[in-house]
């Protein structure tokens, strides 16, 4: 089994996402530009949850009307680019349960190395969205589905803003019970491990870093 990659090409995301690549975007607009991206990804990764309805008084009369069934679903942003996705998606679904993962990736080795994981309780119940910006080696966001599958979570989804292939294949193989929701699959990697053409470091271009 491989994994589903879906690729949003609403016209909006890919405006937004074409002025986030642009080098002469500056981080207050780069920032913006995520938090309104992250909207439109939103909703499109929680399109199939689950429904159920309860009964509730309109001024008018009584309905039978629809909400989402089962607990609130979780977050679990990887530091510390997921959070800039992660903003955006809280503003939708405000009642998240919101864990954080810390990895860094090792510039040499490219391999990531974790330093913080606090995750939300009963993930085994919960929908879990894990989101980072950038799909590129694939390795942080595979460790980072291993630790929400050792919490307990069966039912992952994995939101980026960009994807490299090399990264997709790297999901599918290492997590193929997981889809991939992305703006963009861009062409490559390149020596260092950017996705190209891509836009830059995302976590340098959302805190000003660099
Ligand atoms: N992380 C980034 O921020 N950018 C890339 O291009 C790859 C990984």
């Amino acid at each position: 089994m491989s994994s589903t990659l879906t690729i949003v090409d609403h016209p909006l995301v890919q405006h937004k996402l074409t002025l986030m690549r642009r080098t002469d975007t500056s981080t207050a607009v780069f920032k913006q530009l995520l938090r309104e991206i992250s909207h439109l990804l939103a909703y499109e990764v929680t399109r199939e949850l689950d429904m159920t309805t309860e009964t509730i008084e309109t001024p008018i009369c009584e309905m039978e009307a629809p909400v989402i069934a089962g607990r609130k679903l979780a977050l679990v942003s990887i530091l510390r680019a997921g959070n800039g996705l992660l903003d955006g998606i809280v503003d939708l679904i405000p009642s998240a349960r919101v864990g954080f993962i810390g990895l860094y990736r090792d510039e040499e080795t490219l391999k990531p190395v974790q330093y913080y994981n606090k995750l939300p309780a009963n993930l085994d119940e919960r929908l879990t969205i894990v989101v980072d910006p950038m799909l590129a080696t694939g390795n942080s966001s595979a460790a980072a589905i291993d630790l929400v599958k050792q919490a307990g979570a069966t039912n992952i989804r994995f939101l980026c803003l960009l994807a490299a292939p090399e990264g997709v294949a790297r999901m599918a193989e290492a997590h193929p019970d997981v889809p991939v929701v992305t703006a963009a699959l861009d062409e490559k990697l390149n020596e260092k491990g950017y996705i190209v053409p891509g836009l830059g470091d995302a976590g340098d271009r959302m805190f000003g870093t660099k």
